[in-house]
């Protein structure tokens, strides 16, 4: 067991690439060829896909940059600048077709992000931005996973349809880790700051967090309303009810998660549509 769990771990840690959409990137290609565009413009589409974000942030981490931690899409964009960010988004796997679960799990963390701001700034917390991120980037681990271990992911989705079974204990029964602690481990090799790595690592189990556990709550219960919301597509056929412990660290009532969940289900036709917008293009490319 313990083999399985090391071994998953140096090839994550020393996982450099991950494939991303290539709607996302033919429109940040587009807007980079316009002089008019501004750094938050591509920041805003840079900040819709997950893997593109996370590759980013990794970049303006890097030791190379100095040890500067830089947890927003727009600072990192600053600081690299509008060609480096093109060149990385370009230099990605553009003509890669992504598979259905891709999209559905690039929806499913672009609502998530979606959720984690309005839950941020129902509550008034500082670093509303920080926040979307971690939800942006929350499943990263399930990207890596499908990628590195494509023969386990049959057994795990296998277990989930068949033995319904929720997919981090599918993923803890056959890699003796899972989806949350591989991301964990991805966002501490890139050197991503901890109030980005706790909430990806700690999703699942608020109480594991400990520095950062209302950054990790607002998380948690994001990823929860949008899988309840029936919003993309996570891998889970059944959704787990939010943690009491992250009930209680965001002082959440029944009225203010009734107002959230209004505002989220407006958010979320919006986030449908450029999902739409933005899988046409792949065909388009394709
Ligand atoms: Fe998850
Ligand atoms: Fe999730």
């Amino acid at each position: 067991m313990d083999d399985r769990r090391s071994e998953l771990k140096k090839i994550i840690m020393d996982t450099k690439t991950l494939p991303t959409l290539p709607g996302v990137i033919n429109r940040l290609n587009a807007l980079s060829n316009d002089e008019r565009s501004s750094v938050q413009e591509m920041a805003r589409i840079v900040s819709t896909d997950q893997v593109l974000s996370a590759r980013i942030l990794r970049l303006a981490n890097s030791p190379s940059y100095g040890f500067y931690r830089v947890s927003t899409i727009s600072n990192a964009m600053i600081l690299l600048g509008v060609n480096v960010v093109k060149s990385l988004a370009l230099s990605s796997s553009i003509f890669e077709i992504m598979e259905k679960n891709s999209v559905g799990l690039w929806e499913h963390s672009l609502g998530t992000a979606t959720a984690a701001n309005i839950i941020a700034k129902k509550l008034s917390l500082p670093e509303v931005e920080e926040i979307a991120t971690a939800g942006l980037l929350h499943d990263i681990g399930k990207v890596i996973i499908s990628l590195k271990c494509a023969e386990q992911i049959r057994e795990i989705r296998r277990m989930v349809q068949q033995d319904n079974m929720y997919i981090s204990d599918a993923e803890r029964k056959v890699l003796d880790t899972d989806h949350a602690e591989v991301g964990g481990w991805l966002a501490k090799s890139w050197y991503l700051p901890d109030k980005l790595s706790e909430p990806i690592a700690c999703h699942h189990n608020v109480a594991a967090s400990e520095d950062h556990r209302i950054k990790t709550s607002v998380v948690h219960l994001a990823d929860v309303l949008v899988k309840a919301s029936g919003f993309g597509h996570s891998g889970d056929h059944f959704v787990l009810p939010v943690q009491p412990l992250a009930w209680e660290t965001l002082k959440m009532d029944e009225k203010l998660l009734g107002e959230i969940v209004l505002d989220l289900e407006d958010k979320l036709v919006e986030v449908k549509n450029f999902s739409i917008e933005m899988q046409g293009s792949n065909d388009a490319e394709a």
